[in-house]
Protein backbone atom coordinates (compact mmCIF):
# COMPACT_ATOMS: atom_id res chain seq x y z
CA UNK A 1 0.00 0.00 0.00
CA UNK A 2 2.72 2.13 1.05
CA UNK A 3 4.79 1.32 -2.03
CA UNK A 4 1.88 2.31 -4.69
CA UNK A 5 1.19 5.47 -2.46
CA UNK A 6 4.85 6.10 -3.25
CA UNK A 7 5.25 5.28 -7.44
CA UNK A 8 1.44 7.76 -7.13
CA UNK A 9 3.77 10.59 -5.41
CA UNK A 10 6.62 9.92 -8.11
CA UNK A 11 4.21 10.13 -10.84
CA UNK A 12 3.15 13.60 -9.66
CA UNK A 13 6.23 14.75 -8.69
CA UNK A 14 7.56 13.46 -12.39
CA UNK A 15 4.55 15.53 -14.05
CA UNK A 16 5.01 18.35 -11.98
CA UNK A 17 8.39 18.93 -13.53
CA UNK A 18 7.40 17.91 -16.62
CA UNK A 19 5.59 21.09 -16.45
CA UNK A 20 8.20 23.20 -14.90
CA UNK A 21 10.28 22.29 -17.51
CA UNK A 22 7.65 23.49 -20.17
CA UNK A 23 7.19 26.85 -18.73
CA UNK A 24 10.79 27.22 -18.50
CA UNK A 25 11.24 26.83 -22.21
CA UNK A 26 8.89 29.61 -22.65
CA UNK A 27 10.54 31.07 -25.61
CA UNK A 28 11.90 34.50 -25.75
CA UNK A 29 11.61 36.92 -28.69
CA UNK A 30 15.41 38.48 -30.12
CA UNK A 31 16.37 41.95 -29.38
CA UNK A 32 17.68 45.23 -30.67
CA UNK A 33 16.32 43.83 -34.20
CA UNK A 34 17.36 46.04 -37.09
CA UNK A 35 17.17 46.29 -41.12
CA UNK A 36 20.13 47.84 -42.12
CA UNK A 37 20.77 49.13 -46.08
CA UNK A 38 24.00 47.72 -47.09
CA UNK A 39 23.58 48.50 -51.05
CA UNK A 40 21.51 48.78 -53.99
CA UNK A 41 18.49 46.68 -53.45
CA UNK A 42 20.61 44.67 -50.47
CA UNK A 43 19.76 44.74 -46.94
CA UNK A 44 21.25 43.08 -43.76
CA UNK A 45 18.84 41.55 -41.43
CA UNK A 46 20.36 41.60 -37.30
CA UNK A 47 19.16 41.05 -34.14
CA UNK A 48 20.41 39.60 -30.58
CA UNK A 49 19.52 36.76 -28.46
CA UNK A 50 17.38 37.44 -25.30
CA UNK A 51 19.70 38.04 -23.00
CA UNK A 52 16.34 36.82 -20.40
CA UNK A 53 16.31 33.29 -22.37
CA UNK A 54 17.92 30.35 -20.35
CA UNK A 55 19.65 28.31 -22.85
CA UNK A 56 20.79 24.89 -21.26
CA UNK A 57 21.07 22.65 -23.69
CA UNK A 58 18.92 24.02 -26.03
CA UNK A 59 19.06 24.14 -29.90
CA UNK A 60 17.55 27.73 -30.35
CA UNK A 61 17.36 28.87 -33.57
CA UNK A 62 15.53 31.97 -35.41
CA UNK A 63 12.77 32.29 -38.44
CA UNK A 64 12.85 35.21 -40.34
CA UNK A 65 10.12 36.58 -42.51
CA UNK A 66 10.32 38.80 -44.74
CA UNK A 67 6.71 40.35 -45.29
CA UNK A 68 7.55 43.22 -48.02
CA UNK A 69 7.90 43.83 -50.85
CA UNK A 70 7.31 39.87 -51.45
CA UNK A 71 6.72 37.25 -49.12
CA UNK A 72 9.39 34.80 -47.83
CA UNK A 73 10.61 33.10 -44.54
CA UNK A 74 13.55 30.91 -43.82
CA UNK A 75 15.67 29.75 -40.42
CA UNK A 76 18.80 30.48 -39.30
CA UNK A 77 21.25 29.84 -36.76
CA UNK A 78 22.97 33.32 -37.15
CA UNK A 79 21.81 36.71 -35.85
CA UNK A 80 22.13 37.83 -38.96
CA UNK A 81 21.14 37.30 -42.26
CA UNK A 82 21.39 39.48 -45.86
CA UNK A 83 19.01 39.91 -48.07
CA UNK A 84 18.71 41.28 -51.97
CA UNK A 85 15.33 42.84 -52.63
CA UNK A 86 14.07 45.53 -54.45
CA UNK A 87 13.71 48.77 -52.06
CA UNK A 88 11.38 51.30 -53.55
CA UNK A 89 8.28 49.87 -52.36
CA UNK A 90 9.67 49.77 -48.98
CA UNK A 91 10.62 46.43 -46.79
CA UNK A 92 9.51 44.87 -44.11
CA UNK A 93 10.51 41.85 -41.71
CA UNK A 94 9.98 39.92 -38.39
CA UNK A 95 12.18 37.54 -36.29
CA UNK A 96 11.25 34.90 -33.47
CA UNK A 97 13.06 32.49 -31.68
CA UNK A 98 12.40 29.04 -32.07
CA UNK A 99 13.34 25.98 -30.72
CA UNK A 100 14.78 23.23 -33.53
CA UNK A 101 13.18 19.49 -33.58
CA UNK A 102 10.54 20.01 -31.14
CA UNK A 103 7.23 18.71 -31.74
CA UNK A 104 5.01 20.89 -31.48
CA UNK A 105 7.13 23.50 -32.84
CA UNK A 106 7.91 25.78 -29.78
CA UNK A 107 8.01 29.71 -30.69
CA UNK A 108 8.07 32.85 -29.29
CA UNK A 109 6.68 35.60 -30.20
CA UNK A 110 7.74 38.06 -33.38
CA UNK A 111 9.59 40.92 -33.54
CA UNK A 112 9.68 43.30 -36.26
CA UNK A 113 10.85 46.06 -38.50
CA UNK A 114 10.73 47.65 -41.57
CA UNK A 115 12.50 50.53 -43.89
CA UNK A 116 9.71 53.17 -45.35
CA UNK A 117 9.43 53.17 -48.91
CA UNK A 118 11.36 56.11 -50.40
CA UNK A 119 9.38 59.44 -50.75
CA UNK A 120 8.07 60.47 -54.49
CA UNK A 121 4.90 59.76 -56.66
CA UNK A 122 5.07 56.08 -58.33
CA UNK A 123 4.62 57.92 -61.66
CA UNK A 124 7.59 60.00 -61.67
CA UNK A 125 9.88 56.22 -61.43
CA UNK A 126 11.31 54.88 -64.97
CA UNK A 127 8.93 52.39 -66.49
CA UNK A 128 9.52 49.70 -68.50
CA UNK A 129 13.42 49.18 -67.28
CA UNK A 130 15.42 46.39 -69.78
CA UNK A 131 18.75 45.78 -69.49
CA UNK A 132 21.32 43.36 -71.70
CA UNK A 133 24.72 42.25 -70.96
CA UNK A 134 27.41 41.32 -73.62
CA UNK A 135 30.60 39.69 -73.35
CA UNK A 136 33.69 41.08 -75.35
CA UNK A 137 37.25 39.54 -75.35
CA UNK A 138 39.52 42.29 -73.73
CA UNK A 139 42.93 43.46 -74.72
CA UNK A 140 45.29 41.19 -73.72
CA UNK A 141 47.13 43.85 -71.48
CA UNK A 142 43.86 43.20 -69.17
CA UNK A 143 43.84 41.36 -65.91
CA UNK A 144 40.20 39.58 -67.37
CA UNK A 145 40.22 38.11 -70.60
CA UNK A 146 36.81 38.78 -70.90
CA UNK A 147 34.86 42.05 -70.12
CA UNK A 148 31.08 41.96 -69.54
CA UNK A 149 29.54 45.75 -70.98
CA UNK A 150 26.15 46.65 -69.92
CA UNK A 151 23.10 48.67 -71.65
CA UNK A 152 19.99 49.61 -70.08
CA UNK A 153 17.21 51.51 -71.57
CA UNK A 154 14.04 52.97 -69.82
CA UNK A 155 10.98 55.23 -70.20
CA UNK A 156 10.81 58.40 -68.30
CA UNK A 157 7.58 57.93 -65.90
CA UNK A 158 4.29 59.14 -67.03
CA UNK A 159 4.34 61.43 -63.62
CA UNK A 160 7.95 62.89 -64.22
CA UNK A 161 8.47 66.46 -64.92
CA UNK A 162 10.20 67.69 -67.59
CA UNK A 163 13.55 68.66 -66.32
CA UNK A 164 13.32 65.25 -64.33
CA UNK A 165 16.97 64.05 -64.82
CA UNK A 166 17.75 59.99 -64.05
CA UNK A 167 20.86 57.97 -62.75
CA UNK A 168 21.23 54.53 -62.99
CA UNK A 169 23.53 52.54 -61.16
CA UNK A 170 24.49 48.67 -61.13
CA UNK A 171 25.82 46.54 -58.10
CA UNK A 172 26.77 43.16 -58.95
CA UNK A 173 28.16 41.74 -55.38
CA UNK A 174 30.21 44.65 -53.69
CA UNK A 175 30.98 46.52 -56.43
CA UNK A 176 28.72 49.19 -57.66
CA UNK A 177 29.15 51.93 -60.20
CA UNK A 178 27.41 54.88 -61.47
CA UNK A 179 26.85 55.04 -65.29
CA UNK A 180 28.91 57.74 -67.40
CA UNK A 181 27.87 57.50 -70.66
CA UNK A 182 23.74 57.95 -71.02
CA UNK A 183 21.71 58.74 -74.17
CA UNK A 184 18.63 61.33 -73.81
CA UNK A 185 15.33 62.41 -75.04
CA UNK A 186 14.18 65.38 -76.97
CA UNK A 187 14.09 66.69 -73.52
CA UNK A 188 17.49 65.90 -72.32
CA UNK A 189 16.54 63.72 -70.01
CA UNK A 190 18.78 59.99 -69.67
CA UNK A 191 16.57 57.38 -71.00
CA UNK A 192 19.59 54.86 -71.45
CA UNK A 193 22.99 54.21 -70.41
CA UNK A 194 25.83 52.40 -71.57
CA UNK A 195 28.61 50.64 -69.40
CA UNK A 196 31.67 49.42 -71.73
CA UNK A 197 32.72 47.62 -69.37
CA UNK A 198 31.87 46.16 -65.59
CA UNK A 199 32.41 44.23 -63.15
CA UNK A 200 29.75 42.04 -64.01
CA UNK A 201 31.09 38.26 -63.54
CA UNK A 202 30.95 36.21 -66.98
CA UNK A 203 29.88 33.25 -65.43
CA UNK A 204 28.26 34.37 -61.90
CA UNK A 205 25.36 33.26 -60.53
CA UNK A 206 24.15 36.63 -58.80
CA UNK A 207 21.60 38.70 -59.43
CA UNK A 208 22.48 42.45 -60.85
CA UNK A 209 20.99 44.98 -59.00
CA UNK A 210 19.74 48.04 -60.86
CA UNK A 211 18.92 51.15 -59.10
CA UNK A 212 17.54 54.29 -61.26
CA UNK A 213 16.66 57.67 -59.20
CA UNK A 214 16.29 61.37 -60.11
CA UNK A 215 15.98 64.61 -59.47
CA UNK A 216 13.44 67.03 -60.63
CA UNK A 217 13.13 71.04 -58.88
CA UNK A 218 9.08 70.27 -59.06
CA UNK A 219 8.52 66.67 -57.84
CA UNK A 220 10.75 64.09 -55.95
CA UNK A 221 11.36 61.55 -58.32
CA UNK A 222 10.62 58.34 -56.33
CA UNK A 223 13.35 55.97 -57.32
CA UNK A 224 13.37 52.32 -59.11
CA UNK A 225 14.91 49.15 -58.23
CA UNK A 226 14.91 45.81 -60.67
CA UNK A 227 17.10 42.55 -60.30
CA UNK A 228 17.89 40.61 -63.41
CA UNK A 229 19.06 37.30 -63.33
CA UNK A 230 22.12 37.13 -65.40
CA UNK A 231 21.19 34.24 -67.73
CA UNK A 232 17.85 35.70 -68.86
CA UNK A 233 19.85 39.14 -70.06
CA UNK A 234 22.99 37.95 -71.20
CA UNK A 235 23.50 38.04 -75.10
CA UNK A 236 25.40 35.52 -76.26
CA UNK A 237 27.19 36.43 -78.89
CA UNK A 238 26.98 34.50 -82.26
CA UNK A 239 29.66 31.34 -83.13
CA UNK A 240 33.01 32.07 -84.43
CA UNK A 241 35.09 31.33 -87.49
CA UNK A 242 32.10 29.40 -89.18
CA UNK A 243 33.37 27.51 -92.36
CA UNK A 244 31.59 25.39 -95.30
CA UNK A 245 32.71 22.73 -97.40
CA UNK A 246 30.77 20.90 -100.21
CA UNK A 247 32.46 17.85 -100.66
CA UNK A 248 30.90 15.35 -102.73
CA UNK A 249 27.54 15.19 -101.22
CA UNK A 250 28.46 16.04 -97.47
CA UNK A 251 27.56 19.77 -96.60
CA UNK A 252 30.41 19.83 -93.50
CA UNK A 253 29.87 23.00 -91.22
CA UNK A 254 32.09 24.23 -88.40
CA UNK A 255 32.46 26.84 -86.34
CA UNK A 256 33.90 27.75 -82.78
CA UNK A 257 32.51 28.68 -79.52
CA UNK A 258 31.54 32.26 -78.88
CA UNK A 259 33.41 35.20 -77.30
CA UNK A 260 32.12 33.82 -73.82
CA UNK A 261 33.83 33.62 -69.99
CA UNK A 262 32.09 30.09 -70.71
CA UNK A 263 34.26 27.15 -71.92
CA UNK A 264 33.37 24.89 -74.85
CA UNK A 265 31.67 22.09 -73.19
CA UNK A 266 28.76 25.03 -72.33
CA UNK A 267 27.37 25.55 -75.27
CA UNK A 268 24.49 24.34 -77.32
CA UNK A 269 24.13 24.98 -81.15
CA UNK A 270 21.91 25.20 -84.10
CA UNK A 271 22.21 25.35 -87.27
CA UNK A 272 20.19 26.80 -89.93
CA UNK A 273 20.94 25.71 -93.86
CA UNK A 274 18.75 26.85 -96.35
CA UNK A 275 18.75 25.54 -99.24
CA UNK A 276 18.29 28.61 -102.12
CA UNK A 277 16.77 26.48 -104.92
CA UNK A 278 14.61 24.97 -102.89
CA UNK A 279 13.69 27.93 -100.69
CA UNK A 280 13.60 25.44 -97.19
CA UNK A 281 15.02 25.79 -94.24
CA UNK A 282 16.52 22.82 -92.06
CA UNK A 283 17.70 23.72 -88.78
CA UNK A 284 19.52 21.09 -86.70
CA UNK A 285 20.43 21.34 -82.75
CA UNK A 286 23.66 20.43 -81.26
CA UNK A 287 26.09 20.33 -78.80
CA UNK A 288 29.42 19.99 -80.56
CA UNK A 289 31.16 22.02 -83.00
CA UNK A 290 30.55 20.63 -86.44
CA UNK A 291 27.75 19.18 -88.19
CA UNK A 292 27.82 17.69 -91.33
CA UNK A 293 24.51 16.85 -93.44
CA UNK A 294 23.58 14.88 -96.51
CA UNK A 295 22.69 16.60 -99.82
CA UNK A 296 21.13 15.26 -102.45
CA UNK A 297 20.62 17.91 -104.90
CA UNK A 298 22.71 21.01 -106.34
CA UNK A 299 22.30 23.81 -104.79
CA UNK A 300 23.21 26.70 -103.21
CA UNK A 301 23.18 27.01 -99.18
CA UNK A 302 23.33 29.50 -97.01
CA UNK A 303 24.50 29.05 -93.90
CA UNK A 304 24.10 30.53 -89.73
CA UNK A 305 24.90 29.14 -86.25
CA UNK A 306 24.20 30.50 -83.38
CA UNK A 307 25.01 29.51 -80.10
CA UNK A 308 23.05 29.74 -76.49
CA UNK A 309 25.05 28.30 -72.76
CA UNK A 310 23.69 25.16 -71.82
CA UNK A 311 21.66 24.11 -69.02
CA UNK A 312 24.52 22.20 -67.62
CA UNK A 313 26.70 25.37 -67.35
CA UNK A 314 23.75 27.91 -66.57
CA UNK A 315 19.90 28.31 -66.01
CA UNK A 316 19.02 28.11 -69.75
CA UNK A 317 19.09 31.77 -71.34
CA UNK A 318 18.64 33.24 -74.78
CA UNK A 319 19.85 32.43 -77.85
CA UNK A 320 22.58 34.58 -79.73
CA UNK A 321 21.76 36.30 -83.17
CA UNK A 322 22.17 33.95 -85.70
CA UNK A 323 25.91 34.36 -87.55
CA UNK A 324 25.95 36.39 -90.97
CA UNK A 325 25.20 34.07 -93.17
CA UNK A 326 27.79 32.22 -95.42
CA UNK A 327 27.17 30.55 -98.76
CA UNK A 328 28.72 27.42 -100.08
CA UNK A 329 27.53 25.18 -103.24
CA UNK A 330 26.54 26.32 -106.07
CA UNK A 331 23.12 27.63 -107.91
CA UNK A 332 23.68 25.89 -111.93
CA UNK A 333 22.60 22.99 -112.25
CA UNK A 334 25.77 20.95 -113.47
CA UNK A 335 24.71 18.58 -116.08
CA UNK A 336 25.10 14.63 -115.53
CA UNK A 337 26.52 11.87 -117.18
CA UNK A 338 22.97 10.67 -118.19
CA UNK A 339 21.61 14.48 -119.18
CA UNK A 340 24.48 14.47 -121.25
CA UNK A 341 24.06 11.29 -123.05
CA UNK A 342 19.97 12.41 -123.55
CA UNK A 343 21.22 15.52 -124.80
CA UNK A 344 23.58 13.84 -127.08
CA UNK A 345 20.84 11.25 -128.76
CA UNK A 346 18.58 14.04 -129.07
CA UNK A 347 20.68 16.21 -131.15
CA UNK A 348 21.74 13.26 -133.29
CA UNK A 349 18.11 12.58 -133.88
CA UNK A 350 17.81 16.03 -134.38
CA UNK A 351 20.41 16.43 -136.76
CA UNK A 352 19.34 13.57 -138.71
CA UNK A 353 15.82 13.96 -139.25
CA UNK A 354 17.12 17.88 -140.22
CA UNK A 355 19.17 16.52 -142.71
CA UNK A 356 16.65 14.32 -144.26
CA UNK A 357 14.21 16.72 -144.39
CA UNK A 358 16.80 19.46 -146.37
CA UNK A 359 17.25 16.05 -148.74
CA UNK A 360 13.95 16.31 -149.53
CA UNK A 361 13.45 19.87 -149.90
CA UNK A 362 16.20 19.40 -152.82
CA UNK A 363 14.23 17.26 -154.43
CA UNK A 364 11.35 18.90 -154.27
CA UNK A 365 13.18 21.96 -154.78
CA UNK A 366 14.36 19.97 -158.10
CA UNK A 367 11.19 18.40 -158.82
CA UNK A 368 9.40 22.15 -159.32
CA UNK A 369 12.12 23.92 -160.86
CA UNK A 370 13.69 21.22 -163.46
CA UNK A 371 16.82 22.33 -164.21
CA UNK A 372 17.33 24.28 -168.14
CA UNK A 373 19.11 21.53 -169.67
CA UNK A 374 22.71 22.75 -170.87
CA UNK A 375 24.47 21.39 -173.65
CA UNK A 376 26.89 18.65 -172.24
CA UNK A 377 29.75 20.95 -173.59
CA UNK A 378 31.84 20.00 -170.78
CA UNK A 379 33.88 16.71 -170.99
CA UNK A 380 35.14 17.17 -167.42
CA UNK A 381 31.46 16.98 -166.04
CA UNK A 382 30.70 13.58 -168.16
CA UNK A 383 33.71 12.13 -166.45
CA UNK A 384 33.28 13.13 -162.82
CA UNK A 385 29.66 12.01 -163.21
CA UNK A 386 30.67 8.54 -164.32
CA UNK A 387 33.06 8.20 -161.71
CA UNK A 388 30.90 9.24 -159.02
CA UNK A 389 28.19 7.05 -160.28
CA UNK A 390 30.60 4.13 -159.96
CA UNK A 391 32.38 4.62 -156.90
CA UNK A 392 29.46 6.66 -154.57
CA UNK A 393 27.75 4.10 -152.87
CA UNK A 394 25.33 6.13 -150.94
CA UNK A 395 22.01 7.80 -152.44
CA UNK A 396 23.34 11.48 -151.46
CA UNK A 397 26.47 11.15 -153.52
CA UNK A 398 24.61 10.07 -156.74
CA UNK A 399 21.62 12.35 -156.14
CA UNK A 400 24.38 15.72 -156.42
CA UNK A 401 25.85 14.13 -159.24
CA UNK A 402 22.47 13.33 -160.65
CA UNK A 403 21.67 17.46 -160.41
CA UNK A 404 24.81 18.07 -162.22
CA UNK A 405 23.86 15.57 -165.09
CA UNK A 406 20.64 15.43 -166.28
CA UNK A 407 20.42 12.52 -167.00
CA UNK A 408 19.72 11.65 -163.56
CA UNK A 409 16.91 13.79 -163.24
CA UNK A 410 15.00 10.09 -164.33
CA UNK A 411 16.19 8.58 -161.20
CA UNK A 412 15.06 11.19 -158.84
CA UNK A 413 11.59 10.79 -159.83
CA UNK A 414 11.78 7.09 -158.18
CA UNK A 415 13.17 8.05 -155.08
CA UNK A 416 11.19 11.23 -154.35
CA UNK A 417 7.68 10.29 -153.12
C1 LIG B 1 20.54 46.36 -27.73
O1 LIG B 1 20.83 47.70 -28.06
C2 LIG B 1 21.12 48.51 -26.96
C3 LIG B 1 21.27 49.94 -27.47
O2 LIG B 1 21.99 49.99 -28.64
C4 LIG B 1 22.35 48.03 -26.26
O3 LIG B 1 22.62 48.80 -25.13
C5 LIG B 1 22.13 46.59 -25.84
O4 LIG B 1 23.32 46.08 -25.25
C6 LIG B 1 21.72 45.76 -26.99
N1 LIG B 1 21.36 44.44 -26.53
C7 LIG B 1 22.02 43.35 -26.86
C8 LIG B 1 21.53 42.08 -26.28
O5 LIG B 1 22.97 43.37 -27.63
C1 LIG C 1 5.88 49.08 -71.01
O1 LIG C 1 5.51 47.95 -70.24
C2 LIG C 1 4.14 47.74 -70.19
C3 LIG C 1 3.85 46.60 -69.24
O2 LIG C 1 4.95 45.82 -69.01
C4 LIG C 1 3.62 47.45 -71.58
O3 LIG C 1 2.22 47.25 -71.55
C5 LIG C 1 3.95 48.62 -72.47
O4 LIG C 1 3.57 48.32 -73.79
C6 LIG C 1 5.42 48.94 -72.44
N1 LIG C 1 5.63 50.17 -73.17
C7 LIG C 1 6.50 50.25 -74.17
C8 LIG C 1 6.56 51.57 -74.87
O5 LIG C 1 7.23 49.32 -74.48
C1 LIG D 1 41.67 47.58 -76.81
O1 LIG D 1 42.65 48.53 -77.05
C2 LIG D 1 42.38 49.41 -78.12
C3 LIG D 1 43.58 50.33 -78.31
O2 LIG D 1 44.19 50.61 -77.12
C4 LIG D 1 41.10 50.20 -77.82
O3 LIG D 1 40.79 51.05 -78.88
C5 LIG D 1 39.96 49.23 -77.59
O4 LIG D 1 38.81 49.92 -77.23
C6 LIG D 1 40.35 48.25 -76.50
N1 LIG D 1 39.30 47.26 -76.41
C7 LIG D 1 38.71 46.99 -75.26
C8 LIG D 1 37.68 45.94 -75.31
O5 LIG D 1 39.00 47.55 -74.24
C1 LIG E 1 20.80 57.96 -56.28
O1 LIG E 1 21.32 56.80 -55.68
C2 LIG E 1 22.71 56.85 -55.42
C3 LIG E 1 23.14 55.50 -54.93
O2 LIG E 1 22.36 55.08 -53.87
C4 LIG E 1 23.01 57.95 -54.44
O3 LIG E 1 24.40 58.01 -54.20
C5 LIG E 1 22.51 59.25 -55.03
O4 LIG E 1 22.69 60.31 -54.08
C6 LIG E 1 21.05 59.16 -55.38
N1 LIG E 1 20.67 60.35 -56.09
C7 LIG E 1 19.50 60.93 -55.92
C8 LIG E 1 19.21 62.13 -56.72
O5 LIG E 1 18.69 60.50 -55.14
Amino acid sequence: MAAALLIILGAMALLQVDSLSDKKFLLLPPVNFTIKVTGLAQVLLSWEPNPDQEQKKVNLEYKVKINAPQEDDYETKNTESKCVTVLHKGFSASVQTILKNSQPLQESSWVSAELKAPPGSLGTSVVNLTCTTNTVASNSTDFWPYQISLHCTWLVGEEAPEDTQYFLYYRYGSWTEECKEYSKDPLNRNIACWFPRTFISGKGRESLAIHVNGSSKHATIKPFDQLFALHSIDRVNPPMNITANIEGTCLSIRWEKPVSAFPIHCFDYEVKIYNTRKGYYQTEKMMTNAFISVIDDVSKYSVQVRAAVSSSCRAMGLWSEWSQPIYVGNDEQKPSVEWLLIVLMATICFALLIFSFICRICHLWTKLFPPVPAPKSNIKDVFVSTYYEKTGSSETEFEVISYVEDAGFEILEDSVF
